[in-house]
């Protein structure tokens, strides 16, 4: 078997500490399983802008181009959010995405049993909660042109662009029916197609690719319903796709679905070449450097990239499995613990599932 090379991006702010952790974990599992994963560190965000000036430097697009996977761990920060545009890590986040094709993100909310009451909804809306956010990522509003800003006789005018071709509405939709034709075959459809041009040619699509998965039910949902919708009873959504903006905000509203943000992981697909993975939070710069940030997110997303990336779903499910355990017996960092709980620190947390996995590995 050959040596799968991983691209590791930790980034700004807790990225370092969480991605530690994540890393780690593979590290482990090449250590117990026999396999061979070569990580080759490169900078994005902020860090980048410092050391490079830049926040995407060529030589990060070609890693990551030449790696099997990209682990990324967050970007951005208050010391560079006074930039322009160009400097700013955000736009190191969002050049990746677009150079590598990463147009799907799938953000998958999962309840753990034991974490149901850490979340500020109540049990009996959580319990047995299973969604699939699939989130456009390569178009609509981030990415729309024309954009900027500029001075009138009126006062400075500014203007961003909800774009999307019919084409790449047409592949994010044909994934989710894939997706949901996997699952529970409901696929929810959200969307602003009473107001927005880009939304009613969404819908019109739907429809369409609905003919090939006439197994899959489909149902369209309007933005600002789905968002009550989420924290009303979450239970009704299977597969929920949606554009890219939208998608951003309703999965870190979901994210408390599983009782904190440090929670959720993401896969960032496209149709080939490499897929990224991240948690979905930010750098957390509120916290930053404190080893308190929690790295479940991050180590779940090493999970889908056993799964998606690395065709390693048995060690997938252990790496599931462990962070599972570790919740169940109680270990909780501080977004996760109550008022007077104790909490474990990142590297705790990482050493705790570090040694369950040792035994799901085996
Ligand atoms: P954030 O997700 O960084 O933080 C929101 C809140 O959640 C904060 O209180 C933070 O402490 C907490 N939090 C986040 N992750 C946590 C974790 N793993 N453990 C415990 N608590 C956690 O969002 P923000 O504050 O709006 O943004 C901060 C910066 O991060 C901004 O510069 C933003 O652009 C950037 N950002 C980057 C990404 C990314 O790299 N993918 C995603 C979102 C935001
Ligand atoms: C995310 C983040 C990014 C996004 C930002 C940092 C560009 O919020 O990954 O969810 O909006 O996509
Ligand atoms: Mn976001």
């Amino acid at each position: 078997e050959g040596v799968k090379r991983i691209a590791v991006l930790p980034g700004d702010g807790i990225g370092p500490e969480i991605t530690r952790e994540a890393v780690r974990v593979l590290e482990l599992i090449a250590e117990v399983r026999g396999h061979r994963f070569d990580l080759v560190y490169g900078k994005i965000g902020g860090i980048a802008v410092d050391e490079e000036g830049t926040p995407l430097p060529d030589e990060t697009v070609r890693l990551c181009r030449e790696s099997d996977a990209v682990l990324l761990g967050a970007v951005g920060g208050p010391k560079w959010d006074k930039g322009p545009t160009h400097l700013r890590p955000e736009t190191g986040l969002l050049g990746i995405r677009k150079a590598i094709g990463l147009y799907a993100n799938l953000r998958p909310i999962t309840v753990f049993p034991s974490l149901i009451h850490a979340s500020t909804l109540k049990p009996d809306v959580l319990a047995g909660v299973d969604i699939l956010i699939l989130r456009e990522l390569t178009g609509g509003l981030y990415f729309g042109q024309p954009r900027g800003r500029r001075q009138t006789a009126d006062g400075v005018e500014v203007v961003d662009t909800l774009q999307y071709s019919e084409h790449e509405i047409r592949r994010i939709l044909r994934l989710g029916f894939e997706l949901a034709r996997a699952r529970r075959k409901r696929l929810v459809s959200v969307d602003k197609a009473n107001v927005l041009e880009s939304s009613r040619l969404w819908r019109e699509i739907a429809e369409e690719v609905a003919r090939d998965y006439p197994d899959v039910e489909l149902v369209h949902m309007l933005v600002d319903n789905a968002a009550m919708q989420l924290v009303r009873n979450p239970r009704q959504f299977d597969v929920l796709v949606t554009e890219n903006m939208f998608g951003d905000i309703l999965s870190d509203e979901a994210a408390m679905i599983t009782g904190s943000i440090g929670m959720l992981p993401s896969a960032s697909l496209g149709s080939e070449g490499p897929g990224l993975y991240e948690p979905i939070h930010g750098s957390a710069p509120d916290i930053a450097g404190q080893n308190v940030a929690n790295p479940l997110a991050t180590i779940l997303s090493v999970a889908l990239m056993l799964r998606h990336s690395l065709g390693m779903e048995d060690e997938a499910r252990a790496v599931e499995a462990a962070v599972r355990a570790v919740l169940d017996a109680g270990h909780r960092t501080r977004d996760l613990a109550g008022p007077g709980e104790p909490a474990l620190t990142t590297a705790e947390m990482g050493d705790k599932v570090r040694a369950a996995l040792r035994a799901c590995l085996s």
